[in-house]
């Protein structure tokens, strides 16, 4: 496979499992279509046309030093200079993907933390409430981004002629429909500890809890009933607003899953009476990465797992 059928069977995965589906997506981008039109021949120029077509935006090529077939792989959570680095010594390595995102992609996370607002509506949040609460987070999210050192590995990778890409949200979307599938038709009296045991039954968990970053309850006791479990927050960018969970709880929601949680929010779901099981991070997005790698060995792609990628293969 060369780079570019990589990305957009990685866009394309990630559009099937959204929780808004094909449609939702269609008219997130006929939208973006119409402000584009509207923009002035200046603004245009400076417009990111790649929103046009890809509703991820932080998922990215960031850099292409060769075109080449693509025939391993380095892929990890987080890709800095080190990694690029050690892919330069550890030699053969066609491409790198990061997870998390990088360059462009990194300057754009906000702009897929819409995807939240649909997601709470479909869980019985209004979506004016959503769309108000979340309006303020995003911006803080954009703001507090806009400081970082963007383009630093992105720089390492092109110094060093390695191509580099980061599948972000396209890959939080794969985990966040696993469990959703696997864990929203559970009976609703199942009590948070049975949550904990089908959560620790999942591999890449199940070796997360091996040194210590299992799945872990933030809020909540062992012996509660989890009511109605929602994947609220394993996709769209990051965290959202904590004042979020008030308006949850009053939505039906009893239980959250998520990668991870600020202490402000978790006083807020405690608050609001909110179960809160926080999977792990490195481990929520190993298994979102995983299912996409998976497509990847499939076609005989060889994976170098680096930087907390805790590589599991479903195939076979
Ligand atoms: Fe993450």
């Amino acid at each position: 496979m060369q780079i570019k059928e990589i990305y957009n069977l990685a866009i394309n995965k990630g559009i099937e499992a959204d929780f808004r589906g094909r449609e939702g997506i269609e008219r997130f981008l006929k939208r973006k279509k119409e402000k584009y039109e509207k923009l002035s021949e200046k603004e245009k120029e400076e417009f990111d046309k790649e929103a046009l077509e890809n509703p991820f935006l932080d998922s990215r090529i960031l850099n292409i030093s060769q075109d080449k077939e693509i025939k391993r792989i380095l892929v990890g959570i987080d890709i800095e200079p080190a990694e690029i680095l050690l892919a330069k010594e550890i030699g053969n390595i066609d491409l790198i993907i990061s997870h998390h995102p990088l360059g462009k992609g990194l300057a754009n996370l906000a702009d897929v933390m819409e995807l939240q607002c649909d997601v709470l509506n479909q869980y019985g949040v209004p979506i004016n409430v959503a769309e108000g609460l979340m309006k303020e987070r995003i911006e803080e999210v954009a703001r507090g981004i806009n400081a970082r050192n963007h383009q630093r590995t992105v720089d390492s990778a092109r110094l060093l002629g390695f191509n580099l890409i980061c599948l972000h949200t396209v890959c939080d979307n794969l985990a966040a429909k696993f469990l959703k599938d696997r864990i929203e038709k559970e009976d609703s009296l199942m009590r948070i500890e049975d949550l904990l045991n089908l959560l620790k039954e999942i591999p890449e968990y199940k070796e997360a809890l091996k040194f210590g970053a299992g799945p872990k309850i933030f809020v909540g006791d062992p012996e509660r009933r989890c009511g109605k479990i929602a994947v609220t927050e394993i996709t769209g960018g990051t965290e959202g607003s904590p004042k979020l969970y008030e308006k949850m709880a009053i939505a039906g929601i009893g239980t959250i899953i998520g990668m991870h949680m600020r202490e402000e929010s978790k006083k807020e779901a405690e608050a609001s009476n909110i179960n809160v099981i926080i999977a792990g991070h490195m481990s929520s997005d190993s298994l979102g990465m995983n299912l996409f790698l998976d497509e990847l060995e499939k076609k005989g792609i060889e994976i170098v797992p680096c930087s907390g990628l805790i590589r599991v293969s479903r195939n076979q």
